[in-house]
């Protein structure tokens, strides 16, 4: 909390992630875009969506995202009472790509175009995900390339007949009295892509997988629909979907007795901050009342996430109507990790249910 509350002491600019080979001055693979902005000027770009994305302005959109996650839930359930399914591809996936593809403007037909762009763009080290014949690198950038020939488009339709959607704010949006450029505008519709997706995607898996382990509180949650809201804090707690972001010291400083030098580079991991136990109660059991709850899963301070309550509505509606038609479920084999030290995600999660009769 204490770095991530002094951005110009620990900035955002020379490296987001820790890597082994990191890029030079000048070669980074992804334009720099409002999460690596320091200020003043990431103060001055985060504006542009800093009123589009709070609870009040949102409220307009309740019941479009109500709409998408009972649909995305009705879509599984409607193939029979009982079955098995992959709750990644069925629910976790489709549910936020909808969202965002349906805040950003995308025409649904186009959906699973940003699924894909997701997966190469964040999910680029798993070999799964990286392009045939490609490297992680290669897979990035050809990634990159198609999203941004795909949204040069749509910004250009927004331009021309514009719409109330995130593209057409963007493509009119200024910053100090300027313009954003065309880039600018890219860097934008591609960070919402790729902060929006697969975040709330592996929330939403890693809680499902979080209330399979803990029966005694599904049913506990099934029973008392109220505690849905703390419930989603848990597993936001619990799951942490950003491993890590990283920050470079801009000044010698010293932290709880250890020697941090000018230009170092250090790593924030989310998953262990809401695991300290100098903050949390047995911070290793799961428990859906949990309060107080303080946990890090968004970040704090200048760059806090900007979509948290876009997430929050996300899952609180994938839950509510998931649950109430749960009889039994179970996993009906391993899951499967994502294997990346940025996003902490499943790629598959098997699960077997069983749906009550009276659903
Ligand atoms: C469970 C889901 C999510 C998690 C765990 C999450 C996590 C985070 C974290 C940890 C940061 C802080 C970055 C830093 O301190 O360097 C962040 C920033 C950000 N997030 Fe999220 N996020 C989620 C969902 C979303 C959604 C749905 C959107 C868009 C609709 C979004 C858009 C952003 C943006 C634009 C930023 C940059 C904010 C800034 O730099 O000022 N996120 N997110």
């Amino acid at each position: 909390m204490w770095i991530s509350k002094r951005p110009e002491l620990f900035i955002s600019d020379p490296t987001l992630v820790v890597q082994t080979n990191p890029p030079q001055e000048g070669e980074d693979l992804i334009p720099k875009n409002l999460i690596q902005f320091d200020p003043p000027k990431h103060g001055l770009q985060r504006k542009l969506i800093s009123k589009g994305f709070t609870p009040r302005a949102l409220r307009r959109f309740h019941a479009d995202i109500e709409r998408i996650a009972k649909g995305v839930v009705d879509d599984l359930f409607d193939e029979g009472d009982e079955g098995e399914a992959d709750f990644v591809e069925r629910i976790a996936a489709p549910l936020p790509i909808a969202v965002i593809g349906w805040l950003l403007g995308v025409p649904e037909p186009d959906w699973p175009k940003l699924f894909h762009w997701t997966n190469r763009i964040l999910g680029a080290t798993d070999d799964e995900y990286a392009d045939e014949g490609k490297t992680a690198v290669e897979t990035v950038l050809a990634a990159q390339t198609e999203l941004f020939t795909y949204f040069s488009d749509l910004v250009a339709k927004r331009k021309a007949d514009p719409k109330d959607d995130l593209v057409t704010l963007f493509a009119f949006a200024e910053v100090e009295g300027k313009k954003l450029s065309d880039l600018e505008i890219l860097v934008w519709c591609m960070l919402i892509v790729a902060a929006g997706n697969e975040t709330t995607r592996n929330a939403t898996s890693g809680g499902m997988l979080a209330l399979i382990e803990h029966q005694d509180q599904m049913r506990r949650l099934q029973a008392d629909p109220e505690l849905l809201p703390s419930a989603v804090e848990e597993i936001l707690r619990w799951t942490s979907p950003i491993i890590h972001f990283a920050r470079t010291a801009t000044e010698d400083v010293e932290i709880r007795g250890r020697q941090i030098k000018k230009g170092e580079t250090l790593a924030l991991f989310y998953p262990s901050a809401n695991r300290d136990e100098d903050v949390f109660e047995a911070p290793f059991e799961f428990r859906i009342d949990r309060n107080p709850n303080r946990h890090l899963a968004f970040g704090i301070g200048e760059h806090f996430c900007a979509g948290a309550h876009v997430a929050r509505l996300e899952l609180e509606y994938a839950y509510r109507f998931l649950l109430p038609r749960i009889e039994e479920i179970e996993l009906a084999g391993p899951p499967d990790r994502l294997n990346s030290n940025l996003v902490g995600g499943y790629k598959r999660l098997p699960i077997r249910y069983k749906l009550r009769a009276s659903a």
